[in-house]
């Protein structure tokens, strides 16, 4: 079986990162990780993918003139490894339309709302200050517009009275570490197309993939 070749883009501690390095550590997962950028030297998530003996590099956006020409970089670097699909794990820089545009429907995001709710940062502070009762997380193929997109996957998360933004964080972060690799096993399989921008999902039953349907909506 040959398996979707996924390159990690990272800025930080790559907790995502290490859930995806996890599910590609199964051979019968349809994906494998080749290579994690990250844009920070000194990203945690570097440290993790050597560890588990993936290849790492580091594209330093300050040693570039503009976006177009870091991103070049980027493309580059991940068309050396034959990479076929790009996830986004806590990469903190905006992406411009030349690199979204070039990697359309073969790059993915996690973020750490129920979209289109919250987009951006600060994302958990925001919900409680509007004083939601659910929130949650989204994996979605990228657009040029800041945390849009066809939705692949979300998961629902509950607000308790007693919340703080760190208590909340870390209740939604447990479920996108459910959630992002069952979404690139998604994908690895073939199971999800773009239609109308909505992704349509072929996974048979759909009891194959409602593995916990009191939580999750797809
Ligand atoms: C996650 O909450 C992710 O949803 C957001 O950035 C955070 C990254 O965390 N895009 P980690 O680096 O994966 O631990």
């Amino acid at each position: 079986m040959s398996r979707l070749r996924v390159g990690v883009l990272i800025s930080g501690r790559g907790s995502n990162l290490q859930a995806l390095i996890d599910a590609c550590a199964d051979p019968a997962f349809p994906a494998e990780i080749v290579v994690v950028l990250s844009n920070q030297a000194d990203a945690f998530g570097l440290t993790r993918a050597t560890e588990a003996g993936i290849k790492t590099v580091v594209v330093d956006h300050r040693e570039f003139e503009d976006r177009p020409t870091f991103e070049a970089a980027m493309t580059e670097m991940l068309e050396q490894h034959g990479v076929q699909l790009v996830c986004l794990a806590g990469f903190m820089r905006l992406l411009t339309e030349g690199f979204v545009g070039h990697w359309r429907d073969r790059l993915i995001n996690i973020h750490p709302s129920l979209l289109p709710a919250f987009k951006g940062l600060d994302t958990h502070a925001r919900a409680l200050a509007a004083g939601v009762r659910i929130t949650g997380c989204t994996v979605h193929y990228v657009r040029e517009e800041m945390d849009s997109g066809p939705i692949i996957i979300q998961a629902a998360v509950p607000v308790l009275p007693d919340d703080t933004e760190d208590t909340l964080a870390a209740r939604v972060l447990a479920a996108e570490h459910r959630i992002y690799p069952e979404a690139l096993g998604l994908v690895g399989s073939g199971k999800t197309q773009v239609v109308a921008e909505r992704v349509a999902i072929d996974a048979g039953a759909p009891e194959d993939f409602l593995v916990n349907p009191s939580d999750r909506h797809i």
